[in-house]
């Protein structure tokens, strides 16, 4: 193995990992405000941290920091003096889907994304798996369009997750929120009863409310669960298992 070599020998010390929390630019990144000056400014603060503590390579484990735009000003924050390695591959929902078939082999399973590199990597994953299908694109704009032309062929959709949607903490922006209203009036429209949601979350803000629109709704039959049904879990799951945050389940049907 090569030899560790930090560019600046001053600098140097015995090779150690740190962990640093970045939840904050994690929150602001995915309301879509990466390019506002208040990301910047905390991004500064948040990586002067970091170059203090002597760091020569920063890992951001994040799918949606590792987002063109975003990868740029956190590497042009950064300078020349820290590598920034993003790690993309945290959140998809690769082995969760995989997982799934293996356990319930002759199902079919429908993977919707929204991320361009994300669905790459999916449709690489699954291209031989005719009974795993990656759907590209927005899923709460296109999801009616896509289930009802499989419901009108036969299909029942016995499950959903809806694993670690993004939160839009911004009430202005709560409308892009996977969940809502109008989400549950159109489902309310295509799915009966043999249908449960699954809805796991590690926000607590955006687990109430979703409770409360869910109560409201035709799908209040509602289960709270503590661990990862059949014991299999999401990227993103594993991720916050490991930082110790709390994670809110429930399941809901008609
Ligand atoms: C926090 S990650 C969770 C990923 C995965 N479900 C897991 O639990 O590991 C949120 C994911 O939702 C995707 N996403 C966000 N909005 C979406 C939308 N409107 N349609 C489809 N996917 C979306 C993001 O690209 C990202 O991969």
């Amino acid at each position: 193995m090569e030899k560790y070599q930090p560019k600046d020998t001053k600098r140097a010390g015995k090779l150690s990992i740190k962990g640093f929390s970045h939840q904050i630019l994690v929150e602001l990144a995915s309301e879509g405000i990466a390019d506002s000056v208040e990301f910047r400014r905390l991004a500064r603060k948040f990586i002067r941290e970091i170059k203090n503590a002597n760091c020569d390579i920063l890992l951001w484990n994040d799918v949606i920091l590792g987002e063109k735009k975003t990868a740029k000003i956190l590497q042009k924050i950064c300078g020349s003096q820290l590598k920034c390695v993003f790690m993309t591959e945290i959140c998809t929902n690769k082995v969760f889907v995989k997982n799934f078939e293996e356990k319930f082999p002759g199902k079919n399973f429908l993977a919707l994304e929204i991320r361009e590199k994300l669905i790459q990597m999916l449709e690489k994953k699954f291209s031989e798996q005719e009974n795993i299908q990656v759907l590209n694109g927005d899923a709460g704009k296109n999801w009616t369009n896509i289930i009802k032309p499989c419901q009108e062929q036969g299909a029942i959709i016995e499950n959903v997750f809806i694993n670690f949607p993004d939160p839009w903490f911004k009430v202005k922006h709560h409308k892009r929120r996977f969940v809502s209203e109008g989400f549950l009036q159109s489902a309310s429209e295509i799915f009966d009863e043999k249908t449960t949601f699954y809805f796991q979350t590690d926000q607590k803000e955006l687990f109430d409310d979703t409770l409360e629109i869910v109560q409201n709704s035709v799908f209040n039959k509602i289960t709270f669960f503590e661990n990862s049904q059949w014991g299999i879990t999401t990227d993103w799951e594993e991720a916050k298992m490991r930082e110790n945050a709390p994670i809110f389940r429930m399941k809901f049907s008609k």
